[in-house]
């Protein structure tokens, strides 16, 4: 698995992102980072879980920068909801780059600047208390690879790369292994709303909304299982 050159750019909010200049493709909108993942995947993931849960179990596919784990691990605090948080990444950060990036100042006025570090910082494949109630575990893994335990999650990130990167993560295949490591219920939110993606998991088993996009895409996807 080679890994791409990587460069840091900031988004129109001000909040970072990572640019590969080979596919010409950023880890997030350029519109805004921050802004894409907290509409995405927050307020279209997260906060349609049911609010009587006293754990979350959280799986994202493509881990990248922590932008979601962070955002997940701060709406997670303040409801008080115990998190455990499955992440899959075969091209992790560099200690250099994770330096870098701005996210932690973003969020909650830098109150988890420290656990963000230690997310980046985990041994791949071993759970990691980051808190008392945030147990955190990285995968250096994709997911086509990735053995995942069936109807163990409320919620997954799907936020691999665009379709015309990596057909194989929005296929039938990898859609439905993600669908039946969901409970009865559960959520895949992504940022794609591509046509073929809709039909793949539809044929699935998922039912599909498409809610608005943030600034500079119409439409986004919550399918539900
Ligand atoms: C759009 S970026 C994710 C942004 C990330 N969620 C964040 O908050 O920064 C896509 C990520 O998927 C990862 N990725 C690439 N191939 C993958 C695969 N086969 N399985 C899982 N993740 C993959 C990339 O390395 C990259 O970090």
């Amino acid at each position: 698995m080679t890994t791409l050159k990587r460069v840091i750019k900031t988004t129109g909010d001000g909040s970072q992102t990572l640019y590969l200049p080979d596919w010409k493709e950023h880890y997030h909108s350029v519109h805004g980072a921050l802004a894409e993942s907290l509409h995405v995947f927050i307020q279209h993931g997260f906060d349609r879980l049911p609010r009587n849960l006293k754990k979350v179990h959280i799986l994202e596919v493509g881990f990248g920068t922590g932008l979601n784990a962070l955002l997940s691990m701060d709406r997670a605090a303040r409801q008080d909801v115990r998190l455990c948080y499955h992440a899959l990444e075969p091209h992790p950060l560099s200690e250099e780059e994770v330096a870098q990036l701005n996210h932690p100042q973003l969020v909650s006025g830098g109150k988890h600047a420290g656990a963000f570090q230690r997310m980046h910082a985990s041994t791949f494949g071993t759970k990691q208390m980051i808190t008392s109630r945030f147990e955190f575990t990285l995968w250096k893994q994709t997911l086509e690879a990735a053995g995942l335990e069936p109807e163990f999650y409320e919620l997954v990130y799907h936020d691999a790369f665009a379709p015309q990167f990596q057909p194989d993560l929005w296929g039938e295949i990898a859609l439905k292994k993600i669908y039946r490591s969901l409970k009865s219920g559960g959520i895949l939110v992504t940022y794609s709303a591509r046509g073929s993606v809709k039909r793949a998991l539809r044929a699935c088993g998922f039912n599909l909304e498409h809610p608005p996009g943030p600034a500079g895409k119409r439409e986004i996807t919550v399918a539900v299982r």
